[in-house]
């Protein structure tokens, strides 16, 4: 009898970890999925790909400004992700000294080439740019991009 009882909560925990094998399957497979719907727009892999030849990501710079820095920047002069991101792919289609939001790069580094991308990359892109802020790093800490206006905690 005792015997029966062990042989049923065996099968019973047999059934219940294939059950969740297969959860966890299905789990892996739909992730893989939506990575590959939306691998095309990987903001970080078009910027590795078409960025990263001038634009380091944290400084030192190599021949632009890095990344996390512009994204304070951008951070600091727009409120909303949907702003910003408006006018960076604005910019990266068509760079301009009036629209910079650091027009003291374009003095340093000279000004970026229009990049030739289709709207939905660079928008990918501009999202992965604007996500790159990180609020502990302040600025004017030794950027070296001539940043030295301090950040308060509210921005
Ligand atoms: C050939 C070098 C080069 C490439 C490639 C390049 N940039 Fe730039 N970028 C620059 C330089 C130089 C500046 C600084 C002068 C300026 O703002 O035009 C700059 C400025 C920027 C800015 C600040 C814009 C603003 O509003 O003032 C952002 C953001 C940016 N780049 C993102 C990108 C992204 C994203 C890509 C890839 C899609 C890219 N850049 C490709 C050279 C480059």
């Amino acid at each position: 009898m005792k015997q029966k009882r062990n042989v049923q909560i065996n099968l019973m925990i047999y059934l219940a970890m294939k059950r969740l094998l297969l959860i966890m399957g299905m789990g892996f497979s739909l992730n893989s999925v939506a990575q590959a719907a939306t691998g095309a727009l990987n903001g970080k892999a078009i910027f590795d790909k078409n960025c990263s030849v001038c634009h380091s990501v944290m400084p030192p710079p190599k021949t632009a400004p890095p990344i996390t820095p512009l994204a304070s920047h951008y951070h600091q002069k727009y409120s909303t992700k949907k702003d910003g991101v408006n006018h960076l792919v604005a910019y990266l289609k068509s760079p301009n000294k009036d629209k910079a939001i650091d027009p003291q790069a374009i003095t340093r580094f000279g000004l970026m080439p229009a990049q030739p991308l289709p709207d939905a990359e660079l928008r990918a892109v501009a999202e992965w740019v604007w996500d790159q802020y990180n609020p502990n790093m302040g600025m004017g800490r030794g950027m070296g991009m001539g940043m030295g206006r301090g950040r308060g905690m509210n921005q």
